[in-house]
């Protein structure tokens, strides 16, 4: 019911934005996109998209800088040893290091979206590429930038890099977001959801009713829970909105997002705790390369999870003075060996002492509230889906030559 009172307003705040772009002679340009958010979407979205966005679109620290704050899941840096998934030509010229001592020098970062180059389409009007980027640390000033882009049109390896006309670079970057947009929503339903709503399942069927921790698990998967059938039927059935916004068929997100749930991307535990799992990606205490000089993403997430675990700490502690009242409680050691069964990926195997206990709830609080907030929520109308610089669909076949003279077109 919460999300039928949504749509209606949804629906109102849309047709107003509609007529209001109409009655200015519509949309001829990317600038003028700002016309869609003018005093508008005042019963959804009443802040609009977060400070820059409509303003700051073309800056090319704004696009990277994304990728380390409002989508901040793929991004990883490139280590000593990996391969390298194409070449930039003008590497030196745009950073003065070639692609090879940007990685010796561990400057270099990659996101790899080819897994959508194949995705079943959900119309023959809309298409999408299946881009990889590479970013890098600058030298000197130290910022995170774009370096290039490679969007693997059918029939075309052409590679963008900021060095291009601008009409092109910034195509490359719109077809980047939305490969981005398409992972991250996946990702989340995957990560804030699936993974989540398990961990939840194995509970309900161990610990009873009055379980202390029973009365977190349920307020914090009371939005959480059971998304996988709100999303079969409202968002990724046949007509539904996938199929109507993206390039690829809602069917299709629903096997994408199994892809990332069994690989473990989304999925696994332990993994995904929030300093762990941006060490894994070089992005954290890395002693590989310059350290990331600004990291919105871990600066916000942290101190809002370390709070969360001192809570927490407090809380479990209160029920479990001693690591002998965490063993010997059946119910709680019952929901640990339950996570087998269930196929929890990387759920903790044992649970001994206080902080075991910390740790699973702490990210449970991560899963469905911190990184969700980041992630979905209304988030993405303020960021990885606003517009002009996240389209999620391009109306007219991607170009497989450079010199596009209109990209709204
Ligand atoms: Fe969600």
């Amino acid at each position: 019911m919460t999300e039928d009172k949504h749509l209606a307003n949804i629906n109102i705040d849309k047709q107003n934005a509609f007529n209001a772009v109409n009655a200015t002679g519509g949309i001829k340009s990317l600038d003028e996109y700002r016309k869609l958010y003018d005093h508008q979407w005042g019963l959804t979205v009443p802040e609009g998209p977060y400070p820059g966005m409509l303003s700051n679109y073309t800056s090319d620290l704004l696009f990277s800088m994304e990728r380390l704050s409002t989508a901040p899941a793929s991004v990883a840096r490139v280590g000593a040893n990996n391969a390298l998934l194409f070449a930039v030509d003008n590497a030196a010229s745009i950073t003065g290091l070639s692609l090879e001592q940007l990685q010796t020098q561990g400057r270099l970062f990659v996101i790899d979206y080819l897994d959508q180059k194949d995705l079943p389409r959900s119309s023959n009007i809309k298409f999408g590429a299946a881009c990889q980027a590479y970013f890098y640390i600058h030298t000197e000033s130290g910022d995170f930038l774009p370096l290039a882009i490679k969007p693997n049109v059918e029939g075309s390896d052409l590679v963008y890099t900021p060095e291009d006309e601008e009409n092109d670079w910034t195509l490359a970057k719109l077809m980047f977001n939305l490969n981005d947009v398409w992972f991250t929503q996946w990702f989340h339903l995957v990560a804030g959801h699936e993974t989540a709503e398990i961990v939840y399942l194995a509970a309900i069927r161990t610990l009873s009713e009055e379980h202390p921790l029973m009365a977190f698990l349920h307020r914090l998967m009371k939005l959480a829970w059971a998304m996988r059938h709100s999303a079969e039927k409202r968002l990724i059935n046949v007509g539904g909105p996938v199929d109507q916004l993206f390039p690829w068929a809602g069917s299709s997100a629903g096997v994408y997002t199994d892809g990332l749930y069994q690989s473990g991307l989304g999925s696994k535990f332990r993994a995904n705790y929030l300093k762990t799992n941006l060490k894994s990606r070089g992005l954290l205490d890395s002693a590989f390369g310059p350290k990331l000089k600004s990291f919105p993403f871990l600066e916000d997430a942290s101190l809002v999870t370390a709070e969360i675990r001192t809570f927490m700490k407090s809380f479990v502690s209160s029920y479990y003075p001693t690591p002998s009242d965490v063993t010997s409680d059946l119910e709680l050691q019952a929901w640990i060996l339950e996570a087998g069964p269930a196929e929890i990926k990387d759920f903790p195997t044992s649970v001994k002492d206080v902080d075991g206990i910390v740790d699973i709830m702490t990210h449970m609080c991560y899963l469905v509230a911190v990184q969700h907030g980041v992630l979905n929520s209304n988030s993405p109308v303020a960021s990885t889906a606003s517009l002009p610089l996240h389209p999620l669909a391009f109306y007219a076949p991607l170009p497989a030559e450079k010199g596009v003279t209109d990209v709204s077109e």
